[in-house]
Formats: structure tokens, C-alpha cells, sequence
């Protein structure tokens, strides 16, 4: 992981500090692993990393598909330390981020939830999409995320918080459902809007998750996908096609042998219910990629 960030050109700063807390807060076995994704983007990587290693919580803040959750891992994997994971909902309550009494062996016990976990173990919570729970859910995480660093448990005890525990918080101004959040909380996160992939980290990215697509093709597929943004920007085709997580699912799904036209439609084409929408996606799709395009063409290996 270090190797990683030392290629992507991060400060040699942050590599040290990123060092620092490792050797102060020894790296527990299952954390490390290397994340599944890179998170390519050194500028957003830097700042990141600057807010952890100064004791912030994170709020990342953006569209869909912009690398939120991928950077939330990788910042634990490099960090070294344990990822909790909660994907918050309307429902949410101070028990689903807390934990609850259960019963096990005829006994009742309190099952820490994942905000505990973290709290005790020195792990990264990450509080995925924040803006889907209610605020006053929320409020209970006032002390763990300022100065006080602990919380009360009511029925367990009072936890004070690990050295190493940082929450990361992940929220999408976009989705249905989203409200957002009030200023009692958002004082509590050093806040970075994740920006749009560039084109040159998208082709990198590219490259890395699938090393015998040909170059030609890591190009093609780049510049759709810039091509799509600008009409997007330019209000001829709505943020719904605009999906990277469908531009990856679509080649991965090439790269098992499935027409791209056939793949490229359902990761992107689909993703708006306009049929008219979905005859401009195609003309740039067909612009891109030829309707005869197969497997052996797009990658230089025998599948
Ligand atoms: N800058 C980036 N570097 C690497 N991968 C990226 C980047 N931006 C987006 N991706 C890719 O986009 C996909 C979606 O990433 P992720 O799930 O982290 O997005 P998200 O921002 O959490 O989206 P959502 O708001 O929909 O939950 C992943 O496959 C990820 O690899
Ligand atoms: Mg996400």
C-alpha cells in the first residue's frame, strides 16, 4: 500500500506520517490486507491523509461512483487498521450504531455495534452515506466525534475512544432520500468534496484493473467516459448515464466474453428509462466502439 502511494507521487510527508502512526499504533493482522480498488487522485489522497493524521473525522462528500467508500478503505489499509463498516438509513437509531443488549447462552450481553467496535479496537469507522440517517439519530455521536472522544453507553459503560479510531463519514448530495446534514455535525468533520476522476487517472486506473486491455481500448473506454460527462454537463444527457461503476462492471463483464455494445448498455445505456436518452448514449458508445469490437480485440490475452 505504501508502495502505492509512493508511485502515485504522495508527499513524502504523508508517506511519513502515514509511517509514524503505523509504528505508533502497530498494524493488527487483518488489516493487512491490500484494498480490492486503488483510489487514484493524489491531490484529494493528500488531503485525506493530512485530516486523519491530525486526529480529524472525514466527511466525503460527492456524486456517485466517485471513489468515496474505495477511498474510505484505502485509507484504512494504509493506515493499517480495521475497517467498521455502517451504512446509515432513516431508521437508524443510537442502538444500530451503538450496539444492544442480546441474548446468548440464556444471558443477556451487550453486542457492540460498529461505532463501539471502532471506538475500543482503534479502527476506521466508516459511516457510510451520514445523510440518509435523521439528525437527532445522529446526535449521539456529538462526544465521540469532538474533543471528549468517548461516549456513554447506557446499560455497558462509558467508552473512551482509541488513539488510532477515526471515522470517515461518506454522504451523495445527489440520491433521493438525502437531507442534509445540520451544523452541529458538520463542525465535528474536516469535509472534502471528491472531485470528478481526471481523465489520465481514469486511464491508469483502467490499465491497473485490467493489465491486457490494449491501450487502444483503456483510451476508448476513457474518453467515453469523458464524452458522457460533457454532455451530461452540457444538459443533453442527465447525471443517470454518467456512471463509472457501470464503465468498470461493463469491461469486467467484456473481459468475460460478453459483446461490449451488450455490456456497455447495461452498465450505462439502461441506466436512464428515456428511450431517447438511451439512442444518444448509443451513438457515442457506437462512435467509440465498433458494433464488431470482441473479446480478442479489446484484450491482448486468450481469456
Ligand atoms: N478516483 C478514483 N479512483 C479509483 N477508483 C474510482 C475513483 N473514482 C471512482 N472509482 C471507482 O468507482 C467505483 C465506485 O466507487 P465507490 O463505491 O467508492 O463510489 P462512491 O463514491 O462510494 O459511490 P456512491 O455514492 O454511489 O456510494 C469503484 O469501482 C471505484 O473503483
Ligand atoms: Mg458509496
Amino acid at each position: 500500500m505504501l508502495d502505492f502511494l509512493q508511485e502515485e507521487g504522495i508527499d513524502p510527508r504523508v508517506i511519513q506520517g502515514i509511517g509514524e502512526f503505523r509504528r505508533r499504533y502497530a498494524p493488527s493482522g487483518d488489516a493487512l490486507s491490500r484494498p480490492r480498488y486503488y483510489y487514484y487522485g493524489k491531490k484529494v489522497w493528500e488531503q485525506a491523509a493530512q485530516a486523519l493524521l491530525a486526529g480529524e473525522n472525514l466527511l466525503l462528500a460527492g456524486a456517485k461512483a466517485t471513489g468515496k467508500n474505495v477511498l474510505a478503505e484505502n485509507l484504512a489499509a494504509a493506515f493499517g487498521r480495521p475497517v467498521c463498516n455502517i451504512s446509515l438509513h432513516i431508521n437508524a437509531d443510537a442502538t444500530t450504531m451503538l450496539g444492544t443488549d442480546t441474548f446468548r447462552d440464556g444471558e443477556v450481553t451487550f453486542r457492540p455495534g460498529p461505532v463501539t467496535e471502532a471506538a475500543e479496537g482503534g479502527g476506521f469507522c466508516v459511516l457510510d452515506e451520514i445523510n440518509m440517517a435523521r439528525n437527532e439519530a445522529l446526535a449521539v455521536l456529538h462526544s465521540v466525534l469532538d474533543f471528549r472522544r468517548s461516549i456513554r453507553i447506557p446499560g455497558y459503560r462509558q467508552v473512551g475512544i482509541h488513539g488510532a479510531a477515526r471515522f470517515i463519514a461518506t454522504m451523495n448530495y445527489g440520491y433521493a432520500g438525502t437531507r442534509e446534514l445540520n451544523e452541529a455535525l458538520s463542525s465535528r468533520f474536516m469535509i472534502l468534496t471528491m472531485p470528478e476522476i481526471a481523465g489520465e487517472d481514469l486511464s491508469r486506473m483502467l490499465q491497473k484493473e485490467f493489465p491486457s486491455l490494449r491501450p487502444e481500448y483503456v483510451r476508448q473506454f476513457t474518453a467515453l467516459f469523458l464524452d458522457i460527462r460533457d454532455k451530461c454537463r452540457s444538459g443533453e444527457l442527465t447525471e443517470k448515464v454518467l456512471d463509472l461503476r457501470g464503465l468498470l462492471g461493463a469491461v469486467r463483464m467484456m473481459a468475460g466474453g460478453l459483446a461490449p455494445i451488450d455490456a456497455l448498455n447495461m452498465g450505462i445505456t439502461n441506466k436512464t428509462p428515456d428511450t431517447y436518452e438511451q439512442s444518444l448514449v448509443q451513438d457515442i458508445i457506437s462512435s467509440r466502439i465498433s458494433g464488431k469490437t470482441d473479446r480478442d480485440k479489446l484484450f491482448g490475452d486468450r481469456g
